[in-house]
């Protein structure tokens, strides 16, 4: 088992596999070309999966890759099934922007995968791309229809911004209620790299419109997700990412491990250590050493505020949010 330097067991690593990605969402990236880290210093999948396999030898039993866009990385399903064999049983999610699922989801779901989750900010075409700064709306919708085909669960993040998306927070819960899908509104975080004067709506202002239309009563939090629930009178359970409230770090049972082999104790935290030279080395102890080290050094509470975001460089494209 893994258990961090404040006593929380650690059994979820997330997998960022490219910090690359088709979209352009205003919350996430610069607008302008920039400079992606170069292909060759990411890990190979095999790479990748020497860590991972001490990671699940050590504990963890939950796995999202994510990215940048991870499907961007070719034969990822690849680097699933390798998982999969690994440990059949294990919780295997993936973060997606949906753009390239369709033609995929069946390969995913054969390789192993089990669930999810795609980003669905709107249901109207000149929104969606005004928010990706690219064309996507009927792409997503079509990749959300195939994987649930397929038979793979799917949730709906959405991040509710003013002036540009306010207006659809019961539309698209309702369009994941008729599919049988549970949202998440994330409140819209801070950084660096969004568009200037971009705003947010508050969790009470997300909440606030959702009771324009349904009473809500409170759920909580299950398990170790950030995510509080509620429920509405007809039954619909949703959730709330609220990272403003910082109330979700004393139940943190992840970390995270980039495409270049950085392995970081918390998203809201500068420091990282890298894996990289002992997965090319082959060196499985040095990896499982650097793991525990991570773990000691994780922080109790994470760094991230309004105040400082402006300071942190850490980009959610990289770590995969
Ligand atoms: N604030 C809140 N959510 C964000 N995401 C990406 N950037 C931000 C941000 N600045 C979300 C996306 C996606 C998930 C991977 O992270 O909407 O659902
Ligand atoms: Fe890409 Fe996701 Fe960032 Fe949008 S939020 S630009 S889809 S990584």
């Amino acid at each position: 088992m893994l258990i961090d330097g404040h006593g929380r067991k650690v059994n979820y690593l997330r997998i960022s596999v490219t910090e690359r990605c088709n979209f352009r969402c205003q919350y996430c990236m610069p607008e302008k070309p920039f400079s992606w880290v170069p292909r060759e210093n990411l890990l190979s999948f095999e790479e990748l999966f020497s860590f991972v396999r001490v990671a699940i030898d050590e504990g963890v039993d939950k796995i999202r890759i994510t990215g940048g866009e991870p499907l961007l990385r070719e034969d990822l399903d690849r680097f699933i099934q390798m998982i999969h064999d690994h440990k059949p049983d294990i919780d295997l999610a993936l973060t997606t922007n949906g753009y390239l699922l369709a033609n995929v989801a069946e390969r995913l779901k054969d390789a192993g995968l089990k669930r999810i989750n795609i980003s669905i900010d709107t249901l109207k075409p000149d929104v969606a791309a005004k928010i990706a700064q690219k064309d996507v709306l009927s792409k997503v919708l079509e990749g959300v229809e195939k994987a649930l085909e397929v038979g793979l669960k799917v949730k709906v993040n959405m991040v509710p911004l003013k002036g540009i998306n306010e207006d659809e927070i019961i539309d698209v819960m309702e369009y994941a209620k008729a599919r049988g899908m549970t949202i998440r509104y994330i409140e819209y975080m801070e950084n660096v790299h969004a568009k200037n004067g971009l705003q947010g709506l508050n969790g009470k202002e997300i909440l606030a419109k959702v009771k324009e239309k349904y009473t809500i009563q409170k759920v909580g939090r299950e398990g170790s997700s950030p995510a509080f629930h509620y429920l509405t009178d007809d039954g619909y359970k949703f959730g709330l990412i609220d990272p403003h409230k910082h109330d979700f770090c004393e139940s943190c049972n992840r970390i995270r491990l980039t495409a270049e082999g950085f392995l970081i104790p918390c998203l809201y935290f500068d420091e990282a250590m890298s894996i990289r030279d002992a997965v090319k080395a082959g060196n499985i102890e040095a990896a499982s050493e650097i793991l525990r080290e991570v773990l000691r050094n994780k922080p109790e509470k994470n760094r991230w505020s309004e105040e400082n975001a402006e300071e942190s460089t850490r980009a959610f494209y990289e770590t995969g949010g």
